[in-house]
């Protein structure tokens, strides 16, 4: 075999390398020409055939030839592999610049954010937070806060009962009770949010379940100006420094005396406006002293401890806070609604 035709071989090989598009041709290429079997191994085989002579010149040229593929087969192996790499990386590109999935996040319903600042308001003012039962027996609901069997006072809470006597606590004064009948005499300072119940109609102003927060101060000498200076503290703080309150007289069977307190108009300053129905003011609360017969049966001497207490409806408060006309949207679950009171 000459010089000349292995030239030629390689001239062909090397042309066919460059022809391989992809991996798989080149290596259909490399077996034609490296495999076992291959043309390469095939001109070695012709060793046997030449005189000696030209063995050794033939053989070095044979192999020339077979280091140059090899080097050119790998050259060609690079670059098509790097071509393969680009190509996959290019189809399986993800656009990363694409906008997320939002996730809507939850809102606190003003329900709680106002029951949480009412408790922040009186825990500033000293207060601790004390809780009682929902279900209620009749003793704590009524009895031991001057409401006996009989009393009228009765009618107006007309509730849920359970059996004969046990009932959805109609209002958060019974935590009085408990926490009187727990502090063994000593003074009492406490604040008792919760929810309530009553039978009710349903309509703007009114909901057979809703929010309370119940104050119950008890020590020596406390009188009615300190209930007054408590509750223009807690208005001012929850309304505006401008907020001021009146007491109007009223009935409790649980203090004496009671009283309605009311907050002057925010929208009018109080000169009168459709909000506060002309008159300037608007009721927020009831309270008063707690009744001697309220603190004799949780264990207090009315003649040494005296002390006041009040009840807050907290849909009222936060309806008077962010201007809602309805306490139904409370607990419809309205997003729209809910998601109003998010960024204060
Ligand atoms: N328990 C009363 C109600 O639900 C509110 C109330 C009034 C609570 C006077 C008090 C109070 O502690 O002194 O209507």
């Amino acid at each position: 075999m000459k010089e000349q035709e292995l030239q030629l071989i390689l001239a062909s090989a090397l042309q066919a390398i460059t022809d391989a598009k992809t991996l798989s041709e080149l290596q259909q290429v490399r077996d034609t020409y490296l495999a076992k079997k291959g043309q390469v191994n095939q001109l070695m085989g012709n060793l046997k055939v030449l005189p000696p002579a030209e063995r050794s010149s033939y053989g070095k040229a044979v192999n020339d030839l077979k280091m140059a593929l090899i080097s050119a087969f790998d050259q060609a192996q690079i670059v098509l592999e790097a071509a393969a790499l680009n190509e996959k990386l290019t189809s399986e590109k993800i656009d990363i610049t694409l906008p997320g999935y939002v996730h809507q996040a939850g809102a606190k319903n003003p329900f709680f954010t106002i029951q949480d600042e009412l408790c922040a308001i009186f825990l500033g003012l000293g207060y601790t937070i004390a809780e009682g039962p929902e279900i209620e027996s009749d003793h704590f609901n009524f009895e031991l806060l001057n409401i006996p069997q009989d009393h009228p006072a009765r009618d107006m809470q007309d509730s849920f009962y359970i059996d004969e006597n046990t009932l959805l606590r109609t209002h958060t004064s019974p935590v009085q009770a408990h926490v009187m009948q727990n502090a063994d005499g000593q003074p009492i300072k406490v604040v008792c949010p919760g929810k309530v119940y009553r039978r009710d109609d349903d309509d703007a102003t009114h909901s057979h379940q809703f929010g309370q927060l119940e104050g119950l101060l008890i020590d020596e000498g406390i009188h009615l100006g300190h209930l007054y200076a408590t509750l223009q503290l807690f208005v001012q703080a929850m309304f505006g420094e401008k907020r001021e309150i009146r007491f109007r007289s009223s009935y409790f069977p649980f203090t004496e005396p009671s009283v309605e307190v009311d907050v002057s108009c925010a929208n009018c300053g109080g000169k009168g406006c459709s909000m506060c129905k002309g008159s300037g003011w608007i009721e927020i609360l009831g309270g008063g002293m707690v009744h001697p017969n309220v603190l004799k049966m949780s264990g207090y001497d009315p003649d040494k401890m005296s002390g006041f207490a009040f009840g807050i409806g907290l849909e009222r408060v936060a309806m008077l806070r962010y201007g809602i006309d309805d306490i139904r949207k409370f607990y419809q679950n309205d997003v729209r609604f809910i998601h109003q009171f998010n960024k204060r």
